[in-house]
Order: C-alpha cells, then structure tokens, then sequence
C-alpha cells in the first residue's frame, strides 16, 4: 500500500481553489486554524506553494487587534452547525470583515508551523522571504494574548470556550458543565449527519457551548468581559505549550531574518515569564504530570490527558520533570495493549475509547509527542509514538481520530470521526521524514 500516494492524494483533494484546506469533507467544511498549521506542515514536504497558501489565507482573517480566529467560514453553506449565522449575529468592533468567522480561537501554531517549513524547505532562501513578510501578523497575534489574554499578567493566557483547546468534549471540562445551567438550545446538530453519534459530543455538552458563545455576543466578544463574566475560563496546558514553543520559533526566525532586536527581547521576556509560571502553577508532582487550572473558580483541574504531556514539545520541563511526567505516561498509557498516546487518561472511569476527545488517539498530540520526547532524548519511546501511529494509520485509514486498545484493530478496523482528515495525513508525511 503506497500510503505516501494516498496521505498526498487526501491533502490535494481537501485543498480549495481559493486557497484553504478543509479538515475532512463533509464533516468540517471550512478553514480551521490549528488544521490549517498541522496541514502546512504537511505540504511542506512535497508542495511549497500550497502550504504557503494555506498559511496566508488563514492570516489574511486576522482582525485588527491581532486577533486570529479559530474558523473561517469561506464559503456559505448549511451543512455545519453552528455556522455562519450563530456565531456572526454579533460582531467584535475589530473583526474583520473580508473573512467572515468565529470570535473565538484556537491553540497557537502558527509559529512553530512557519519554523517547520524553513526546517523543511529545499529553497531557503524563498520560504525566508516568505517568513520575513509574514510573520510580524503572527507576533500581533502573540501580543494580543498576552496582552488580552492574560488578565493576572502570569505570562499564562486562558481560553473562554472548550472549542478554543482544540480538545473540545474531553473530560477535563465535565466539572465546569456542572457550574453552569444553560436553558435547552433548539438547534439542528449536522456533525451527527456525517458521524456515528456515539463518537460525538452529546447535545446536552453542545448547549453549554452554545451558552457560553451567547454570553460572549451579548458583549460583541469584549475580552474584559469575557474574562470577567465566562463561565468557561481556563488555563490550558497544551494551549500555553503551542504559544511557548511559536514564541521560541519567532525568536529562532527573527535571528535568522536580522534586525528585530525590539521583537526577539519581547519575545524572550514574555518566554521566560511564561516557562516559570508554567511549572510553577500547571505541573503536580503528586499526579506526575502537567494539568490544567480553572480560572474562573480558581482551582486546579486535576486530571491527566495526553495535554499532560505537550510541554515536553515546548521544552518546558526540566529533565527531572520530564523523566517524572514521561512515566505517569508509560504507567497510565503505555500498556503493551495500548496505542500511544490515548486523549485521556485510560485508567480514568471518564474514559471513553470511542468519544473524540475523551480517549480515542489522535495523530496531532502524537505529532507533538513525537518531537517532544526526542527532545529530551527518549529515543526508544518516540520510537514507539511514531511506529503505533503508522500502524494504526495504515490498519485504519486516514481518519479523524483512532481507538487506543490494540485489541480493537481486527482485519475491518477503522478510526472513528471523519475520514480523509487532512492532518492525520500531513503528519504522517512529516513522521516518516
Ligand atoms: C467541531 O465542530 O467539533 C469542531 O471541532 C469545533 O471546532
């Protein structure tokens, strides 16, 4: 099975003529951010235009307070709910309105994406000039949550909606669902239409996401009061690990491209703040990994997921702290009956094998996981992330997100979620490199 023709053949396919990628067909049909920098990564290796593309079209949807959202709704369509209308009924002063989209984000990639794709590149020198032009839109971008974002300058930056970590249904949420008790939305789910329901959030999950995008309307998504008023506000460690690792890329690039001392001495400011209120406030020694801390009701959330383990991508950790959160991994994960890296902690009666964010593996965390071990030297283990991945890829197909148990993948095995999915075929195309 030539999978290199097919990852390449799912990417081209799911690129649009305008210039953005849609994750999966069907399911998700329009420009998602953090896709958009996982599935850059993946044209980088083969297409260099496209993934130039792919990142310029996302950056052109910045607003003009640095602000760069978690959708962009290209095309109209009534095939995803909540779409265009709902989350547009109510605009930010600053948004933008050449590209119609959501007023919320997602985890900072884009940093790290453009340093990929110098690393990657075979004509340098063009995809320099491509960073040198672009990258002051993703250092805006940076500047605006820490200076939006943070609103007790821990150099930590929250996210006010479940749909901004990326992880979207995971367990670490539940106790917030429980403090709050929206009314019950009326509203037609499309995501059921394409997927098994069983393998998605429920309806219930889905009204307290709608109540919290309500609140932040009512305000025309007003940062401060946002910050002062959503029931939702969270510190999130692989969100905060994304920005860390963009910010030490920029500094990288902007040493490379000359002449932004005022820009790299920010960003390592804001790096070294960052880093210490990290394992200052995320890391708990008694679970042995890093977790997530709960703004609004000030309280650590203490659960492990493979979120648990981003830092390691960042290079936050030290080597002590690396060692410690890298076996709670192999003790809770790493069974011989298991797939790395499942979403959420496996011996947790939250788990669930088949529900998206809540236990199924998923090829972007592994991606991060990946690197990050081999980072800190643990060869044999990264070994392991990138073999389980290939191999559930090529027992499943390229599909959204996969089933950790081994004992699951008979001969008909398939992932769960939508099928094409651009990233899991762009970081296969980088895992194999
Ligand atoms: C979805 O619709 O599930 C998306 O992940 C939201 O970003």
């Amino acid at each position: 099975k030539d999978m290199i023709a097919e990852a390449q053949n799912i990417l081209n396919d799911n690129f649009q003529e305008i210039g953005y990628s849609i994750p999966s067909k069907g399911l998700y049909p329009f420009q998602w951010k953090w896709d958009s920098g996982f599935i850059a990564i993946g044209f980088a290796h083969y297409d260099m235009e496209k993934a130039k593309k792919e990142m310029k079209t996302l950056l052109n949807s910045q607003w003009k307070n640095g602000f760069i959202p978690h959708i962009v709704f290209h095309i109209e369509t009534d095939s995803y709910f909540p779409g265009r209308d709902f989350h547009l009924s109510k605009l930010h002063p600053e948004s933008n309105l050449d590209y119609p989209s959501t007023g919320m984000t997602q985890p900072p990639v884009l940093g790290f994406t453009l340093e990929k794709m110098y690393e990657i590149a075979t004509d340098k020198d063009d995809v320099l000039t491509f960073i040198k032009d672009n990258i002051d839109q993703v250092y805006f971008n940076h500047q605006y949550f820490y200076n939006k974002r943070d609103p007790q300058n821990e150099g930590l930056v929250y996210i006010y909606h479940n749909w901004e970590s990326g992880t979207d249904n995971s367990p670490i949420w539940d106790d917030i669902w429980k403090t709050m008790n929206p009314p019950q939305y009326t509203f037609e789910r499309r995501d059921t239409t394409h997927v098994n329901s069983a393998q998605r959030p429920t309806n219930r999950e889905y009204d307290h996401y709608l109540d919290i995008i309500e609140l932040a309307k009512e305000h025309n998504y007003d940062d401060a009061k946002i910050a002062a008023l959503s029931p939702f506000l969270v510190q999130d460690p692989l969100f905060n690990s994304m920005l860390i690792k963009s910010n030490d890329a920029m500094i990288n690039l902007y040493k490379l491209i000359g002449g932004n001392q005022e820009k790299v001495a920010q960003l390592e400011q804001w790096q070294a703040k960052s880093k210490a209120s990290f394992n200052a406030k995320l890391f708990d020694k008694e679970l042995g990994a890093y977790i997530h801390y709960d703004l609004r009701n000030e309280k650590p959330i203490r659960f492990v997921s493979s979120s648990s383990f981003s830092p390691l991508f960042a290079g936050i950790p030290s080597t002590e702290q690396a060692a410690i959160i890298i076996n709670t991994m192999m003790t809770k994960f790493g069974g011989e009956d298991m797939y790395l890296c499942a979403s959420f902690d496996p011996t947790s009666d939250r788990f669930n094998p088949e529900k998206y964010w809540r236990g199924p593996v998923w090829i972007n965390l592994n991606w991060l996981l990946y690197y990050g071990l081999k980072n800190y030297g643990y060869m044999t283990i990264a070994a392991r992330v990138k073999s389980d991945s290939i191999e559930i890829l090529s027992k499943a197909g390229f599909y959204e997100y996969f089933d950790a148990r081994k004992s699951e993948y008979t001969i008909d095995a398939k992932g769960y979620g939508g099928g094409n999915f651009s990233w899991s075929a762009a970081l296969f195309l980088d895992m194999l490199e």
